[in-house]
């Protein structure tokens, strides 16, 4: 039957923001206080992916260092991102990348939430940096505008529990389901050579569930999933949808954005990624950015 059953997933959060603004401490802030004891193994190592667990289910966050994955994302036509929280240091305000962030959002159509950060710094004017938001049309909800704002402080912790409790409220109005079951989708979040495993990508599944074993291709890059490791870099067997995972197996590094997809065996993963190489070449002077599933078997 053509009823695909489709589950509750957790809500995918990017934070965007201006360089240095604090987008990456404050991801370190949380998944610091929120992963159990126990799990601290992967905690002074940055990834750029992970999974919380909070009262009213878990939550996805991506950093996007430079915006470099956010924007191939969206050059591909792939959005990954349900809500955007664009961070603002509140004793710096306004900036490019802040604007950047808010361009991004409007065109992928992801609900904002603006967390003030810095708070704990004196020279934090959090009412400036409100007025310069609002002249950018994203205004306050205590100033009868639609987005929420929250005052945080990377360093202290301050205001972080709102942060996230602002999330959920967001994500629950958004009601995000994808199907649980059938051949996994995703996207490479990021990736790299490692000296003894070789190449190494994170993943965020979009649909279905990804196994071990599978045969995936991914960008121009295919192989089976020889290992797969959650952000505490446990070894898992499986993963479902909204879940970032890292795998094993790939015949090199895919770029951030390209989309990954199990097939049927290694030679089908060969031979697509081998015509996409092909297409890649011989399209490069024109304007397509795109490298979709349809494409590939068209
Ligand atoms: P890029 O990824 O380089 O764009 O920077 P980022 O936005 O990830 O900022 P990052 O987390 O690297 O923080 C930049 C600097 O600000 C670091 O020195 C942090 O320690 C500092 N910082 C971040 N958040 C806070 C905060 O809430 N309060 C104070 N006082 N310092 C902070
Ligand atoms: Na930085
Ligand atoms: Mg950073």
């Amino acid at each position: 039957s053509d009823e695909v059953k489709v589950v509750g997933r957790a809500p995918i959060v990017t934070i965007m923001g201006h360089v240095d603004h604090g987008k990456t401490s404050l991801l370190d802030y949380i998944r610091k206080t929120r992963v159990a004891a126990g799990e601290a193994g992967g905690i002074t190592q940055h990834i750029g992916a992970y999974q919380v667990r909070t009262d009213h289910g878990a939550v996805t966050f991506l950093d996007t260092p430079g915006h470099a994955a956010f924007t191939a994302m969206r050059a591909r036509g792939a959005e990954v991102t349900d809500i955007v929280i664009v961070v603002v240091a509140a004793d710096d305000g306004v900036m490019p990348q802040t604007k950047e962030a808010i361009e991004h959002a409007r065109a992928a159509n992801v609900p904002i939430i603006v967390a003030l950060n810095k708070i704990d710094k004196n020279e934090a004017n959090p009412d400036r940096v409100m007025q310069e938001l609002a002249t950018l049309n994203v205004v306050p909800e205590e100033w009868g505008g639609d987005v929420q704002f929250l005052k945080v402080s990377a360093k202290t912790g301050v205001g972080i529990d709102d942060l996230i409790e602002a999330l959920i409220v967001q994500a629950e109005v958004l009601e995000l389901t994808a199907p649980k079951e059938g051949v996994a989708s995703g996207v490479c979040i990021e990736s790299r050579l490692d000296k003894g495993r070789g190449a190494v990508a994170t993943v965020l599944i979009q649909k279905g569930t990804l196994n071990k074993g599978d045969f995936v291709l991914c960008g121009h890059e295919y192989g089976r999933i020889r290992a797969m490791f959650d952000e505490n870099a446990h070894a898992i067997k499986t993963a479902g949808p909204s879940t970032p995972v890292e795998i094993l197996g790939l015949s090199g590094t895919p770029d951030a954005g390209d989309e990954l997809l199990v097939v049927q065996n290694e030679r089908v993963a060969r031979e697509l990624a081998a015509h996409r190489e092909e297409r890649k070449k011989s399209s490069r002077h024109a304007a397509m950015g795109a490298s979709k599933l349809d494409d590939v078997f068209s």
